[in-house]
């Protein structure tokens, strides 16, 4: 895939170096700045999807980064930033994906930070501080995990695929995504659910997952990793025929792509 030709190299050069330097400033502050008695700050879906004081601080220093950085763009932010900009680029921004992790001392969350031009994503970035680990893609560039060029892990078939997936914080999704995973559970070699979207985009990217499904995540959750797996070789979208979306995402290396994307329309994982 090469980029669209009306992309100046250096445009996206400069929107990367600035989705690196949001991500990882944010990255640090949220290492770092953990309070150890560190609790809920509100609620929002249900009593289970919570924020923390570090998801609005980390927003907040990355739409500032942005402010100094890209005036002109747009912004989306899961903790409630939203802005039109002039510039044709947004940046949707997750600033913890993974905040249940988080909130528990567990290494597997990370800042996502995505660059979109006419809603198209040219950019993506996803910091995960504590695993040290820093993903990042350009559209027709490929996928990298630092230096190292990343790629999808083929599979010889769905029963033997290590398949990724995730929860809502509905309880009434959650016992349909409960019911999906029991029926999926014997025909895969197992199921992980390692509890961020993007980084679980990630995993199919470096090829520690052969797929990822899920039900119900939100444009800042997977904008960055859909580019990252994309880059790495991975096929991506929802029920047959349509793009990943937050009515149901799946990413698989292309050998298990259309099984495990029939199966789930067959186990109805698109609906609660
Ligand atoms: C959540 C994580 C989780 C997924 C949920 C998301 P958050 O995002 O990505 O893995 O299962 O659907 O909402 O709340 O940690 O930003
Ligand atoms: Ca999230």
């Amino acid at each position: 895939m090469t980029a669209p030709s009306h992309l100046p190299g250096p445009l996206l050069d400069e929107l990367l170096a600035v989705a690196l330097e949001a991500a990882r400033r944010a990255g640090a502050l949220l290492r770092d700045g953990r309070p150890a008695d560190l609790a809920v700050a509100a609620t929002k879906t249900s009593a289970i999807d919570v924020v923390t004081e570090m998801d609005v601080a980390a927003e907040k220093l990355i739409t500032g980064v942005l402010a100094e950085r890209r005036p002109d763009d747009g912004v989306l932010g899961e903790e409630g930033t939203s802005t039109e900009g002039g510039s044709g680029v947004r940046w949707v921004v997750d600033p913890i994906d993974g905040t249940v992790n988080y909130l528990y001392g567990l290494p597997s969350w990370a800042v996502s930070v995505a660059a979109q031009v006419d809603g198209r994503t040219v950019v993506g970035v996803v910091e995960a501080p504590v695993r040290g680990e820093t993903f990042r893609a350009v559209l027709g560039r490929g996928a990298f995990l630092g230096e190292r060029r990343l790629s999808t892990l083929p599979a010889p078939s769905l029963a033997q695929s290590l398949i990724g997936t995730g929860f809502g914080y509905l309880t009434e999704r959650r016992a349909a995504q409960g019911e999906v995973v029991r029926r999926l559970l014997p025909q895969v070699r197992d199921i992980r659910r390692g509890g961020s979207a993007a980084l679980d985009l990630c995993d199919v990217a470096a090829g520690r997952l052969n797929g990822y499904y899920e039900r119900g995540i939100n444009p800042w959750d997977y904008a960055a990793g859909e580019l990252i797996a994309r880059e790495a070789g991975a096929r991506t979208g929802g029920r047959p025929g349509e793009p990943l979306g937050g009515e149901l995402a799946v990413a698989a290396d292309p050998s298990v792509f259309e099984p495990l994307q029939e199966l789930l329309e067959g186990l109805g994982a698109w609906h609660d």
